[in-house]
């Protein structure tokens, strides 16, 4: 594996998982495969977890992390081909990722969607750039349609919590103030796809997301019908995908309650807005497992740099 940009990087998810767990059980076995390394964090975009967690993987591999807020911190760079570049961008990303190639070994890099130009995010002309212009591996800090650290450490935490050998797994939509990416959703999807597990969506008419993503997969509108017997909720709010990066709903019978839960594990990939998104009755119960997936964030994100540290030469 050269670069982690998909849930449909991993080739065995079944393997992968278990790697992670032993990897969580002794995070510091390899501690010297990275000695000497650098692995450059670029954000686009804010993060607490994929920031901190991502760090915490290179250190435990012996790799040196640099950090930078792209948006905040460097210059503007311009991704178009061609453009005569007299307005606010200052580089083009053809020199800023040769250029951090040559300080960095991998290159790990957010970049959130417009929400407004569907074909601009399907393309996603960020992460697809660094690939084109560095010369190093590339990993996906959440794009414009993935977050496959996320989808990875989602299927790590089922594995661990699950009960039966093909437990109910539901993808709830959930209300929100503002306009939400996709890309959690459909890497949750992806890694559930792969997973053997009774896997259902549920979420309000005009909230189905890309139906190349979701394919098989079953989606209802009945939130509550859905829940009966589910082993794990994961829950998460997106703008509508058909009327694309709109809120079409706001409908607050659609937060989760400890009622509605009934003996379900409840997931998300955090940061959550209470009770818009989930009463505080479940966060603050044993039934929200949020932070034990937040933990295994670093262990994802670890056997990823891994793999591409073993293959690096
Ligand atoms: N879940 C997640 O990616 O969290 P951050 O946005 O804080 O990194």
């Amino acid at each position: 594996m050269k670069n982690y940009t998909s849930i449909h990087d991993i080739d065995n998810l079944h393997s992968w998982i278990e790697d992670a767990k032993a990897l969580k059980a002794n995070p510091l076995k390899h501690v010297t495969l990275g000695q000497h390394k650098t692995i450059g964090l670029l954000f686009f975009n804010s993060s607490l977890r994929t920031r901190l967690s991502t760090q915490k993987a290179a250190l435990n591999l012996g790799m040196n992390p640099i950090v930078m807020n792209v948006s905040g911190d460097a210059w503007g760079i311009e991704f178009g081909d061609g453009t005569v570049m007299n307005g606010n961008t200052a580089e083009h990303i053809k020199e800023a990722a040769a250029v951090v190639s040559q300080y960095c070994d991998i290159i790990a890099v957010r970049a959130f969607p417009t929400l407004t130009d569907k074909t601009l995010d399907e393309s996603e002309h960020v992460i697809n750039a660094f690939i084109k212009y560095a010369s190093v591996p590339i990993v996906n800090m959440e794009s414009a349609t993935g977050h496959p650290l996320q989808g990875f450490t989602d299927a790590i935490t089922i594995s661990e919590f699950a009960k039966k050998a093909k437990p109910k797994v539901v993808l709830s939509w959930a209300p929100h103030v503002k306009a939400l990416p996709h890309a959690v959703a459909n890497s949750f999807v992806q890694a559930m796809q792969k997973m053997d597990v009774e896997f259902v969506i549920t979420n309000p008419e005009g909230y189905n997301l890309n139906p190349e993503i979701t394919g098989n997969t079953p989606i209802t509108h009945n939130q509550e019908e859905t829940f009966k017997n589910a082993d794990f909720v994961y829950v998460k709010n997106w703008s509508s995908y058909s009327d694309y990066g709109k809120i079409l709903n706001t409908d607050p019978n659609w937060m989760i309650t400890k009622a509605k839960l009934g003996d379900a594990k409840f997931m998300h990939c955090l940061p959550v807005r209470r009770n818009v998104i989930v009463e505080d009755a479940v966060l603050d119960s044993d039934s929200s497992i949020v932070i034990q997936q937040a933990n295994n964030r670093t262990y994802a994100a670890q056997l990823v740099l891994k793999k591409i540290l073993e293959r690096s030469p």
